[in-house]
């Protein structure tokens, strides 16, 4: 059953008292912690099993609490925070000497994020203080965009978990640094490049994290450097990400399908096959496999909400591989791509011989 906003004001309380809470955002379900409390901060990490050098995300209730974490907000981020906050954006400002430095993972900048969900909203304004809040998941594992994905990867670990039902969006918020009159776009997300360049025609957005089949890493768009202390730029990079248990392997286009199964006896993998609707009835889709289990998506904002339930799904039934369609790069496109790389484990994986 969804939480009732009195559960907010519980759940502000057991934040403000050191301990964590699960709730819900428009992009994922977050982890939260007092992100002032180091040892709370702390605990999500263990919790998470999260590597200490990927830092945090710290969630406010509104634009103008954004003062309270960073030290300086350009006149551009301004300008970004009034056209999409609160919303599905996350920027990374300079760092107050105040925040932890667990939270920015020792470097000189803090990523700032407002979300826009009723639920995070109550909360955040609830507890009055900056919340740090990583995907509610172990790390590694892709994001839970339900309460129950979010419970079943850690348990009891955190001490709360409030419920806004399924995300709206279902990836994470799209990872923004400024510098200058230039954006770059260090993790793609539901505000996509031509969002920003519809609301703010006048500046250069740098969208090279997106995967395009030249090879591109992920989240790795290049800004120039984190200053003095000389850490990369977008730590999360280098870690696993987004993984289910199944091997995830991508296709373009439908007669690429059969290819990606290998030929010979009849194929015993249980196997899930994610594609467009249109696509489902198309007759040369046809899997030489006994056990297929087949999702369609309607758009490409309907694949991305729900990717990551039908990976948790994939996991649950015992699938040993996920054919899933690489969608178009246009809007959210470009993010449902990067997940999918990444989950892939590398840049369209399965596309190597196109
Ligand atoms: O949608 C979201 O952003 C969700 C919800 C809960 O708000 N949160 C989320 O947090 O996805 P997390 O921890 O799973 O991802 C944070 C990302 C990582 O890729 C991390 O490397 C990057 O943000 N990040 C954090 N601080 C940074 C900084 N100072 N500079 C560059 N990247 C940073
Ligand atoms: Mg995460």
């Amino acid at each position: 059953m969804q939480s009732s906003y009195a559960e907010t004001g519980q759940a502000a309380r057991i934040l403000a008292d050191g301990g964590l809470v699960v709730f819900p955002t428009e992009t994922v379900y977050g982890l939260g912690a007092n992100a002032l409390d180091p040892q709370a901060v702390n605990r999500v990490f263990v919790v998470k099993g999260r590597p200490q050098d990927n830092p945090l995300i710290v969630h406010l209730a509104d634009p103008g609490q954004v003062g309270r974490v960073a030290a300086e907000i350009s006149p551009l981020c301004q300008r970004l925070l009034a056209e999409f906050a609160p919303g599905p954006l996350t920027l990374v400002l300079p760092v107050r000497d105040e925040i932890p430095r667990s939270v920015t993972a020792g470097l000189d900048t803090v990523a700032v994020r407002i979300p826009g969900h009723p639920i995070a909203h109550a909360l955040l304004v609830a507890v009055d203080l900056p919340v740090v809040a990583p995907s509610a998941n172990r790390s590694g594992e892709p994001s839970p965009t339900t309460v129950d994905m979010a419970r079943s990867s850690l348990g009891d670990g955190p001490d709360f978990y409030l419920d806004g039902g399924p995300c709206e969006v279902g990836l994470e918020s799209t990872v923004l640094r400024v510098v200058e009159n230039e954006v770059f776009i260090l993790r793609p997300g539901a505000i996509s490049e031509s969002d920003i360049l519809s609301r703010l025609p006048d500046v250069t957005v740098h969208a090279g994290g997106a995967v395009n089949g030249s090879g591109g890493a992920g989240h790795d768009s290049r800004p120039p450097s984190n200053g003095a202390t000389g850490a990369v730029r977008s730590p999360g990079v280098r870690h696993r990400h987004y993984q289910p248990r199944a091997k995830v392997l991508l296709w373009e286009r439908t007669p690429e399908l059969a290819r990606l199964i290998p030929d010979g006896e009849r194929d015993r993998e249980r196997t899930v096959v994610i594609m467009p609707d249109a696509a489902s009835s198309r007759p040369d889709v046809h899997l030489h496999v006994d056990e297929v289990i087949v999702r369609t998506y309607t758009s490409v904002e309907d694949y991305a909400r729900n990717l990551y339930a039908w990976f948790a799904e994939s996991d649950r039934l015992g699938a040993e591989r996920i054919l899933a369609h690489f969608p178009a790069a246009a809007g959210i496109g470009a993010a449902v791509r990067d997940r999918l790389s990444r989950s892939s484990g590398g840049a369209g994986a399965g596309l190597r011989d196109r």
